[in-house]
């Protein structure tokens, strides 16, 4: 048995998890659960928005799956997202983001690349102050070169797994390092240099790099030619969410943050206010992403079962709204779980 923390969070999230759990028991999936809170709503609460029994609790799992939580956009005293000190706190370096087309209208066909992300740095310290007599604003991203051969050797190591299928589909593995080193030749370029070295310790997969800002491009106008994307945290949490809209949308995206010893699953998507509480959300992004904690988990063989039930419940005509359909989160779970059999 793993145990393995559920954190609804707030919004969608409270709609999304308990569909993907009612998946994760239909599979058989060796899993005793724990209730943890975090977010905005517990913030309100309690003046916290990660409770330290949260954190305490979280260290004796063995894994996580997490809705996603309510952030406001402006500073609010006491604030700060759990999510964002999750990572950190749990060292949870990777944010793997899988891209794939789905059988749905909204998916372009022939996509299979995954994002990684480098989770712990960049802009995303949140170390930003005021100056000036609060009229200008400054914020310290940090690179090192630490953190950047880590998130590369976890791309390199995904591109080969991925060879296989990567080479089936006739094309190379590859990596492609995503920087703006042009500009930020002083942190960029320390990100760029340090996953150039580790691909020197990866002969068989061919490395490329690309500009940010022409990666967003690209990506929209041939998704189907990348197999592995890295990238420093703030521009893979940016084409990440672009490259979501290539596939079906949000509604469809998962991913894993991953230490080396522990996975948080969650979807890319967020609290999703303006359809919260009305259980028209789709779960497929949390359901796949409790896929993805089945495999960090060393469960291929139901991971597998999930997607193959969540394809199959795609081709059908229960689809959320997201999707065109008119089915809730229910059904669409229904159906999913009518295709485990
Ligand atoms: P969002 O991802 O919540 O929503 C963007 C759009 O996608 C909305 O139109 C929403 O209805 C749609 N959408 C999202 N999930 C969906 C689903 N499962 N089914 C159907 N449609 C779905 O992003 P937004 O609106 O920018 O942020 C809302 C809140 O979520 C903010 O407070 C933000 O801070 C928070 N957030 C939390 C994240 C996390 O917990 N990891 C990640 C991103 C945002
Ligand atoms: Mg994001």
């Amino acid at each position: 048995m793993k145990r393995i923390a559920l954190i609804e969070g707030d919004g969608v999230g409270k709609e999304v998890v308990p569909a993907a759990r009612r998946v994760l028991d239909a599979v058989g999936a060796p899993f005793e659960y724990v209730a943890l809170e975090a977010g905005w709503q517990v913030f309100i609460r309690t003046g916290n928005a990660l409770p330290q029994v949260t954190i305490d609790t979280l260290r004796t799992c063995d894994g996580a799956l997490l809705g996603a939580v309510n952030s406001p956009s402006h500073r609010v005293d006491g604030y700060s997202s759990p999510v964002v000190a999750l990572r950190t706190l749990l060292d949870l370096y990777a944010n793997l983001r899988p891209i794939i087309s789905a059988p749905v209208a909204a998916s372009r066909p022939n996509i299979n690349l995954l994002i990684v992300r480098e989770n712990t740095e960049c802009l995303y310290v949140k170390q930003e102050w005021l100056e000036n007599d609060g009229n200008t604003a400054v914020a310290q991203r940090i690179i090192t070169r630490h953190a950047s051969e880590r998130i590369a050797r976890s791309a390199f190591a995904a591109a080969s797994n991925r060879a296989r299928h990567t080479r089936e589909s006739g094309k190379l593995p590859r990596v492609t390092v995503v920087h703006k080193a042009n500009v930020l030749s002083v942190s960029d370029g320390l990100f760029r240099s340090a996953c150039m070295d580790v691909a020197q310790e990866f002969s068989q997969i061919e490395v490329e790099e690309q500009l940010v800002d022409s990666m967003a491009y690209r990506l929209i106008l041939e998704p189907e030619r990348y197999d592995v994307v890295v990238a420093p945290n703030l521009y893979g949490d940016i084409l990440s969410d672009a490259a979501a809209a290539l596939v079906g949308g949000l509604g469809l995206a998962p991913s894993a943050n991953m230490g080396d010893d522990f996975v948080l699953a969650e979807p890319v998507h967020g609290s999703a206010p303006d359809i919260a509480g009305k259980g028209i959300a789709n779960p497929t992004a949390t359901i796949l992403a409790a896929a993805l904690l089945l495999d960090a988990l060393g469960l291929p063989t139901p991971a597998g079962r999930i997607r193959h039930a969540v394809d199959a419940a795609l081709r059908t005509s229960t689809l959320t709204r997201d999707l065109g359909g008119s089915a809730s989160t229910c059904d669409f779970t229904n159906a999913v779980i009518a295709h485990l059999a």
